[in-house]
């Protein structure tokens, strides 16, 4: 760029151009940009008084400081410009939150009903001494059957459709079929007196209908110690019917089987004139208490299962299981 020694200013376009381009550089709000553009660019700006200056030289050197200066403006307007936009761009998102949208409210996510049913379930227990744990829901043969008194070519087995892990190592491992192993874990690996429940997930190979699913939920529990009776098993189940029901809910036991008990029984409530079944239950089997390694003579204890989905479902009115497991908003967000 040629040198404009001479001009009104005393700036060359040279100058003019380094300190026009640092200070846009380093302008950095809309304040500045504003005192640039006047500064540089204004009626009374260095760029216009370079310009003015022009008359007092040569006709051939204005002629060459002439069109470098022109040019020079030319830059700095295209220069300011792609600023200005920068700048406007980058406060866009703030443009562009609308404020007069109405609020909306927010959705917020819930428990499971089958959780808020296993947590009334358990809390009812709780409150009658029983401690809540959980067990693997991939179970060996042995605690899932065996220790339970269900041997390999028991006929009882049967009534269980269990679904087997396959395994090349293993050929005893299985999704669990009910909660009861948990009986003979417990038993295991603790002393009386115990009283636990146990909430989990449980598997069948079985085909889906408006009663029954593949896997579903079980609570089981179990007390164990000196001296238990039937009559500690027909209060403590007539408590829980009371308190998951009502204060006057009928209760009955029937007799039933469950190898892992005797006598075993099923306990029913009275529902809107009908008798339905909500659970099992029994006296826990003398040789499920020796397979824990228990003295039977000594101890004695009851056992209970039921599925909370069942009792949900009786409660709350619902005509199909599948419900719980289907992931349907409709139906969730009614808990
Ligand atoms: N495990 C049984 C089932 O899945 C339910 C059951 C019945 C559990 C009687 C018990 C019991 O502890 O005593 O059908």
């Amino acid at each position: 760029m040629p040198k404009t020694e001479g001009t009104q200013t005393g700036e060359t376009v040279e100058e003019l151009k380094l300190a026009a381009v640092a200070a846009l550089d380093s302008a950095d709000s809309n304040d500045q940009l504003e005192a640039w553009r006047v500064d540089f660019m204004g009626r009374k700006g260095r760029l216009t008084g370079l310009l003015r200056g022009l008359g007092s030289l040569e006709i051939d050197e204005r002629k060459v400081v002439g069109a470098a200066a022109n040019r020079l403006r030319g830059e700095l307007e295209s220069l300011f410009e792609e600023r200005v936009n920068q700048s406007k761009s980058s406060q866009a998102p703030v443009g562009s939150i609308d404020i007069t949208l109405p609020g909306r409210k927010p959705s917020h996510g819930g428990l499971h009903p089958s959780t808020q049913m296993i947590r009334e379930i358990t809390q009812a227990f709780n409150e009658m001494g029983f401690q809540t744990i959980e067990g693997p829901e991939v179970e060996l043969e042995k605690y899932n059957f065996d220790m339970l008194n269900i041997p390999a070519d028991h006929p009882a087995r049967d009534q269980w459709d269990t679904i087997w892990v396959d395994d090349d190592t293993h050929n005893d491992v299985l999704l669990r079929t009910h909660t009861s192993p948990m009986q003979a874990r417990t038993m295991e690996t603790n002393d009386p007196p115990i009283r636990v429940i146990v909430p989990g997930k449980c598997y069948r190979y079985e085909s889906t209908d408006a009663t029954h699913e593949w896997h579903f939920n079980q609570v089981e529990g179990l007390a164990v110690d000196e001296g238990i009776t039937f009559a500690d098993l027909k209060g403590t189940l007539y408590e829980f019917a009371r308190r998951i029901f009502g204060p006057s809910m009928k209760v009955r036991f029937r007799c039933d089987f469950f190898p892992f008990v005797e006598p075993g029984v099923d306990m029913s409530i009275e529902w809107q004139g009908n008798w339905l079944e909500i659970m099992g239950a029994g006296m826990v089997h003398p040789k499920v208490l020796e397979n824990a390694g228990y003295d039977s003579t000594k101890y004695t204890g009851f056992a209970f299962g039921m599925g909370p989905e069942r009792i949900s479902m009786l409660r709350n009115e619902i005509t199909d299981i599948r419900h719980f497991f289907s992931n349907d908003l409709r139906f969730l967000t009614q808990f």
